[in-house]
Order: structure tokens, then C-alpha cells, then sequence
């Protein structure tokens, strides 16, 4: 154990996050219950026992951060948890039940949850949770529950769906470890993937047909070169593992996304076309060929979970190096085009799900988890962490940052749009610098962007232009106070009277 802390402590000279802000942390996760006498008597009964509690799993929505928590140990209150984003700010707060204790029942097939690991909420304000149904950690594992898909309105609070995987979804050793969505144009054209880790397959569920499907491949299974990991100064091997991180891509230009995948014992990054992944026929269908090798991440290079944004940008943890890899896919997959994103030998120690959420932001759930799995966790220090940034920082000077435009004063050419490379216009980004107090609004195609307010340096995304088609666009500029517009490649007169402004500018 003392080693253990040396080792933990005296790395903490090699690096601090400095992207990642930290959020919430806890020596040890605790509940909230509706009194404190209620609280009392679960910690006598051993229905709340706190330091068997190791969050796995994050999501925000809106105004909730979703925690999951799985009962690998007795007194384990609730599986699925969130913390009330707009509570004052508490830096250890207690998990709140989702959506209540009573469905939160361990063993209760019916209306409980038993084990969830990974929750995704989609653009429908719907959250899907996978229930694998077991309590306990080899070898003593019950399955009290057959693996079941629940579907949550996040208005209501109600499940709105509960399908439970077919038999022949199934193998003896599944052990289904992450979930990826496929949103299509409406919210019924939904897909779900399911990564089995040990039973070395891909699980598709589709919403609009209530039904589910297997693929097998020989690139879900892990690499038994590479099965051997050091974490938080422990030696031990899972070389079993496979594939386990999963993530879609944006559309594509046949309108299809792609699905990202690695085994968890691998530095190799593989994908297949939810065209492939949709259509169930494929099961028997599909070639070999249709499965692909995208690249490798280079040594150390182990991952759990990784996520990709509407640009294209992955970020993935990167479990021996404690720390969060980026990766965008405009450019080959290999060790040269990824870049650490952020790093913390103390405080990212298994770095165990990374999430962005509609804003925009970067949600990291670090947990010591092997030291919690195959040692002892220290319940007088910080084991667990929950961390924040905008995506944009996160990436930012590094090698996945998206392709930037920048026009200085007195311009060169006063047009904006010949500036724009001619990549899918998912969205823009414009970064205003100015001394002075003019604060143009834009417009890009006659929409409005916004205004900028009266600060030397403003930004903002927007991503109400995905939908435009791959051309050049002009961008106007509009004074508050005549209210003319002014395209640049006319009269460009705010750009020169700014003499010290600058627009910059990224186009997603
Ligand atoms: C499994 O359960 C048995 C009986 O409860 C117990 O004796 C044993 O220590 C457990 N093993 C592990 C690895 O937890
Ligand atoms: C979906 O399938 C499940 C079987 O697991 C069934 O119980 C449920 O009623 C179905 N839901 C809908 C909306 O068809």
C-alpha cells in the first residue's frame, strides 16, 4: 500500500491536468436519501456501503450529470445516479437515484435496474441504459437478469422502453462493457451498439423495429501481444479483452455513419459502416472487407471509451498514460496524427469514460479502478474525479484541431468566404479580437449568427449551418448602430476603421 502512494505521489511532479478543470471529486461516493435517518439505517442494514461504491459511467443532460455505479460489491444503493447540475455547487455531492430507489432494485428483472455501466443520452432527450443484469465480480457473479436495453424520457422520468436481448444475442462469456448511438433523421431512425468485450461480438439494436442483432468478427478480439498493463504503479494483464470502446462518426457522404471501434487489449483502431451495422441481413452478409482497419494509436495506447464530436474529432482515454488522446479522422490514423489532449498522473489515474455533451463540453470520470479491482483503494485520499472543458481547449495547438482561417488587419483580400477550405461546413467558429468597442453581428447565407458583445476577445460556435451543403459562403457583418449590412468583399469599413481587430476563425 505505502508503495502504491509513493508511486502515486511522486508523479505528481510529472504532470497536472491543465485543460480538464475538476468538478466534483470524493474520497468516497455516498447517497442521498430522503432523510438522514433513512441514510442511518442503510448503513446499518449494509444496504449503503460507501466504499464498495466505484463510479464507471458519466453523461450531462442539460441540467443533470448521469453517474453510474455497478454493483460489483454488495451496498450499492442505486446502479444509475445523477447529480443536479444547477444545485448550488457542492464538491463532493451525493448521488441522487434515477429515476428512483424503487427502479434502481437489485434483482428486480421487471422494474429494477441490477448493473449499468455506460448511459447515452440522444438528441431526443431520451437516455439509454444497459442493464447486464449481474451482481458481484468474478468469480462470484449472480446474473440475476438477462441483459436488457431501458430507455428513459428525460422529461418525464419514465422508461419508456425496456427490451431485453435475445438468447441468440448472447454467448456464455458476453460481458457487454459500452454502448454507441446512431441517430438518424428522426427520432425513430435510432440505432444502438453494444460492444460484448468477452464474448467478442457487436450487438445492434434498432428502435423502430424493437429488435436486436449479433455481428462477429475476428477484429473484436484483443491483440495478445499487447494484454499486458501497468496503471497507478500495478502490474497485471487482461489479455482476454476486446472490443470495448465504441463511437459514430458524423454522417458521411452517403449519409451513413461510421462506427469506431478497439479491443481493450489492442493499439489498434477498427470501423465498419452503420450501413453495414443497420441492415440486419448483413449478419450473414457481410464480408470480411467490410470491417476496416483504420490505424494505430502507437504504444500505450490501451482504451476504454472514446467519443467522437459532429466535426470528426475523437477523443479517447488513454488508460496507461492517464490521460485523454484526440485523433481527427480527416487525417490517417498513427502516432504522429493523435496528440495527448490532457494529462494528470495523479488526478486522471484511470481516465474510465470521456463524454462531450451538446455544449460542447468534454466530461472526464477518472476512478483508480484497478487499484480499487486488483488492490485497495486509500479512503482518506481523493479516488474519484469528475472533470470539464470545453472541447475546444481540449484540443486546442494540438494536431487534431480542425483546419483554421485567420484574417488580419488591413486585409489582404476583404473576403472572408474564399478563406473557407472546402471541407463540410458543419458549423463555424469565429473568434473576434478588438480593442476597440465594435461588435458586429454576422450573418453567414443571410442567417444571423449573432452579435458580439463589447469584449476584447469573444467566441462562439455555431452549428445551425450543418446542414449546408460543401461550398463557399459569404459572411456579413452588420454595425449596431446603422444596421447596415456589410458583406466583407464589399466594403469591408469595419474590418479597416478595427485597425487592431481580427477575425479568426475555424469552419467545422
Ligand atoms: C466468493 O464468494 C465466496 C462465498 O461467499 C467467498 O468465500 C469468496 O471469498 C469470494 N471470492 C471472491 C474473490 O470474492
Ligand atoms: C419491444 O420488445 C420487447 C421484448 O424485449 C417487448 O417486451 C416490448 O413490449 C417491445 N416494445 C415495443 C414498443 O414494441
Amino acid at each position: 500500500m505505502l508503495t502504491k502512494l509513493l508511486c502515486l505521489g511522486l508523479v505528481a511532479y510529472a504532470s497536472a491536468a491543465v485543460k480538464l478543470q475538476e468538478v466534483f471529486s470524493w474520497n468516497a461516493m455516498d447517497w442521498n436519501y430522503p432523510n438522514e435517518l433513512q441514510r442511518q439505517e442503510a448503513i446499518l442494514s449494509g444496504s449503503l456501503i460507501r466504499e464498495n461504491a466505484l463510479p464507471v459511467g458519466i453523461e450531462r443532460w442539460r441540467n443533470k450529470l448521469f453517474v453510474s455505479v455497478p454493483r460489483w460489491r454488495p451496498g450499492i444503493p442505486a446502479t444509475l445516479n445523477y447529480i443536479p447540475l444547477d444545485a448550488p455547487h457542492e464538491a463532493s455531492p451525493r448521488l441522487t437515484p434515477y429515476p428512483s430507489f424503487e427502479e434502481n432494485e437489485v434483482g428486480n428483472c421487471d422494474t429494477g435496474l441490477t448493473t449499468v455501466y455506460r448511459v447515452k443520452a440522444d438528441r431526443c432527450d431520451r437516455l439509454w441504459v444497459l442493464d447486464v443484469g449481474t451482481y458481484g465480480y468474478d468469480p462470484n457473479v449472480t446474473n440475476a437478469c438477462p441483459y436488457s436495453l431501458n430507455v428513459y424520457d428525460l422529461h418525464t422520468n419514465t422508461r419508456i422502453r425496456k427490451y431485453v436481448f435475445r438468447p441468440e444475442d448472447i454467448v456464455a462469456s458476453t460481458f457487454i462493457a459500452n454502448i454507441a448511438l446512431d441517430e438518424g433523421a428522426t427520432c425513430e431512425d435510432t440505432f444502438a451498439y453494444f460492444s460484448d468485450e468477452l464474448g467478442y461480438g457487436l450487438i445492434v439494436y434498432s428502435w423502430e423495429q424493437n429488435k436486436s442483432w449479433r455481428f462477429s468478427h475476428s477484429y473484436f478480439m484483443p491483440d495478445p501481444l499487447v494484454g499486458d498493463f501497468n496503471i497507478a504503479g500495478l502490474n497485471f494483464q487482461w489479455g482476454a479483452e476486446g472490443i470495448f470502446g465504441i463511437t459514430a462518426s458524423p454522417p458521411g457522404a452517403d449519409g451513413y455513419r461510421t462506427l469506431y471501434f478497439s479491443p481493450l487489449s489492442s493499439h489498434t483502431e477498427f470501423s465498419v459502416s452503420t450501413r453495414i451495422l443497420r441492415d440486419e441481413s448483413m449478419v450473414k452478409a457481410a464480408s470480411f472487407h467490410d470491417f476496416k482497419v483504420v490505424g494505430n494509436r502507437g504504444p500505450n495506447g490501451h482504451t476504454t471509451s472514446k467519443v467522437m464530436d459532429d466535426t470528426g474529432v475523437q477523443l479517447y482515454n488513454l488508460i496507461d498514460q492517464n490521460a485523454i488522446g484526440c485523433w481527427s479522422s480527416s487525417l490517417p490514423l498513427k502516432p504522429e496524427n493523435t496528440a495527448i489532449a490532457d494529462k494528470d498522473d495523479v488526478g486522471l489515474v484511470f481516465p474510465c469514460d470521456v463524454k462531450i455533451d451538446d455544449d460542447k463540453n468534454v466530461w472526464v470520470l477518472s476512478d483508480r479502478m484497478p487499484v480499487f479491482l486488483e488492490s485497495e483503494l486509500d479512503y482518506s485520499d481523493i479516488n474519484f474525479k469528475i472533470f470539464t472543458s470545453p472541447l475546444r481547449n481540449m484540443i486546442e495547438g494540438t494536431v487534431c484541431e480542425p483546419p483554421s482561417f485567420t484574417i488580419s488587419t488591413p486585409l489582404p483580400t476583404p473576403t472572408l468566404a474564399p478563406s473557407l477550405p472546402q471541407t463540410p461546413l458543419y458549423g463555424l467558429s469565429l473568434n473576434y479580437h478588438s480593442h476597440r468597442p465594435y461588435y458586429p453581428s454576422y450573418s453567414l447565407s443571410g442567417q444571423r449568427i449573432r452579435s458580439f458583445s463589447p469584449t476584447e476577445h469573444e467566441s462562439f460556435d455555431d452549428k445551425r449551418f450543418a446542414d449546408l451543403p460543401r461550398a463557399t459562403y459569404p459572411l456579413t457583418a452588420t454595425t449596431p448602430n446603422t444596421n447596415d449590412p456589410f458583406t466583407f468583399d464589399r466594403s469591408p469599413w469595419w474590418i479597416r476603421s478595427t485597425a487592431q481587430g481580427r477575425v479568426h476563425g475555424r469552419q467545422y
